[in-house]
């Protein structure tokens, strides 16, 4: 079976990355067994630990932030050249925190994932555990869902559940919705890779 090529994009302290780089080194096939490899990592931003963790794991990186280009789109065609370079199989955003443009995701729509710190459709952007705290919900979690044009609103792969707890500060909840994220993440991504899928409309089957 061929070895999926991943191509993992972050902007912060890369914890889901470090989770799948773990899962993939401790599985006992290796990346065959695992079923994917992460090829490349890109970054937004230069000085972040997610950048860090992947030149410690001797993976290429590249970065592309915003403020490099004259416009959304110069930066969003960069961004799109820089990730196919690596010719990746599926794109993983784990913390990426910029909205790609339409040159991405007409590149990689379909392979595209993103995980999100809430329980999709309530709690979509930036913000998915302040908000819910803010909400007054009792219970929240993590979404892993295929990138299409808008914010949040792909096809639902999975999800995971989190209870709220009374009093818990944005912080504390975000630390526990993370490590259901990385799990979650670290399973969609391999049965993504070992399995394949289908979408159909907004129903994803992983066969
Ligand atoms: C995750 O909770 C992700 O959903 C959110 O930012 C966090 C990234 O964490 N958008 P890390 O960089 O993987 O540690």
């Amino acid at each position: 079976m061929a070895v999926s090529r991943l191509v993992v994009l972050v902007s912060g302290s890369g914890t889901n990355l470090q989770a799948l780089l773990d899962a993939i080194a401790a599985h006992p096939g290796g990346p065959e067994g695992f079923g994917a490899e992460v090829v490349a990592v890109g970054a937004d931003r230069e000085d972040i630990a997610g950048l860090e963790r992947a030149e410690k794991a001797g993976i290429p990186t590249f970065v592309c932030p915003v403020k490099g280009y004259a416009t959304r789109e110069e930066w969003d065609a960069a961004l799109t050249a820089a990730t196919a370079a690596h010719e990746p199989d599926l794109v993983v955003s784990a913390g990426f925190m910029k909205i790609v443009g339409k040159a991405f995701i007409d590149r990689f729509g379909g392979r595209f994932i993103n995980t999100h710190p809430a329980l999709l459709p309530a709690f979509p952007g930036a913000h998915g555990v302040r908000d819910a705290l803010a909400y007054g919900a009792k219970v929240t979690g993590c979404t892993v869902h295929f990138v299409d044009g808008g914010v949040d609103t792909g096809p639902i792969i999975a999800q995971g559940v989190v209870e709220i707890r009374d009093g818990e500060d944005e912080a504390a909840l975000h630390e526990r919705i993370k490590e259901v994220e990385r799990t979650l993440l670290v399973d969609v991504v391999g049965r993504l890779a070992r399995h394949g899928y289908r979408i159909e409309g907004r129903k994803v089957t992983i066969q």
